[in-house]
């Protein structure tokens, strides 16, 4: 009798309970995803998820999970331009690497310095291993790679991006660059064929669905410490390696 009722209690478990399973607390070793609301934080959450690493996505109150319904991951909640919600997600458990994959969306570019800021601060203070920052080509020493035509009009949001890529670097905490210069819609199929480039010369399109999984494989890859890359996939129009003459 005690067996059944053991038997029916598993059963009624995995029948009920299970498939709602959900990851209700941020735990120690956890990756740490900002932005992973957004159109390519949700493909690196799918992809960090997909590969067994546990995840804890820092959103605003606001911020609509559609994009990960379904996922067992937990949320710890702030605004990433408040330093005191920054340092209280960091505090929330001992993250093992945290991701940066915001955007400003209408907010000025210097959303990019003070979030890149805050970030590499707090990671750092609270011994987080390693930090994955999504750039932009255009940052740092790759100016010349980006279009020549455009680089008046993006200037600001480059400086931006280049003082987020500093804080991080000066941080002392392991960091990975990967930076994008040309993102189609999200939606569009991944390729499988993007690609992360050591050569700052490299200009191209990726997808955010192929960028999820690069992500992913960098999350403790030693290969990829302390590096910065170009995000490129060879296979879709505009690749180039070069400088950004037009
Ligand atoms: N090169 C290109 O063609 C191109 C095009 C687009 C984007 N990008 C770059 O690619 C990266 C990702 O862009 P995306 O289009 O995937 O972004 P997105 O869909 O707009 O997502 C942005 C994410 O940042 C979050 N966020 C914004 N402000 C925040 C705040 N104050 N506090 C906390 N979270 C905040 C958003 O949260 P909510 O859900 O609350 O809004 C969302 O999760 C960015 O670096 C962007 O500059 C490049």
């Amino acid at each position: 009798m005690k067996l059944l009722t053991t038997g029916v209690r598993a059963l009624v478990f995995s029948v009920l309970v299970l498939p709602f399973a959900v990851k209700a607390e941020p735990a120690d070793g956890d990756v740490l995803v900002f932005g992973g609301t957004g159109q390519l934080g949700s493909e690196v959450v799918k992809a960090l998820v997909a590969a067994d690493h546990s995840v804890t996505v820092f959103a605003r109150p606001s911020s609509n999970r559609v994009r990960l319904k379904g996922l067992p991951v937990s949320y710890v909640l702030g605004d990433v331009l408040k330093e005191a919600d920054v340092e209280a997600a960091f505090k929330a458990a001992k993250f093992r690497v945290a991701i940066d994959a915001l955007a400003r969306g209408g907010t000025p570019v210097s959303f990019y310095a003070v979030s890149g800021r805050y970030l590499a601060k707090w990671a750092a203070a609270t011994g987080v291993k390693q930090v994955i920052l999504h750039g932009s080509v255009g940052a740092g020493d790759s100016m010349a790679t980006y279009p020549a035509a455009r680089r008046g009009a993006m200037k600001e949001t480059m400086a931006a991006k280049t003082a987020a890529e500093n804080a991080l670097i000066d941080s002392g905490v392991n960091y990975t660059i990967i930076r994008n210069a040309r993102l189609p819609r999200h939606g569009t199929p991944a390729t499988g064929k993007a690609r992360l480039y050591r050569d700052q010369r490299v200009f191209g399109a990726v997808t955010r669905e192929d960028l999820g999984p690069l992500t992913a494989e960098c999350v403790d890859n030693p290969r990829c410490l302390n590096k910065i890359f170009h995000a490129a996939d060879a296979s879709m129009p505009g690749f180039r390696i070069g400088l950004g003459a037009d």
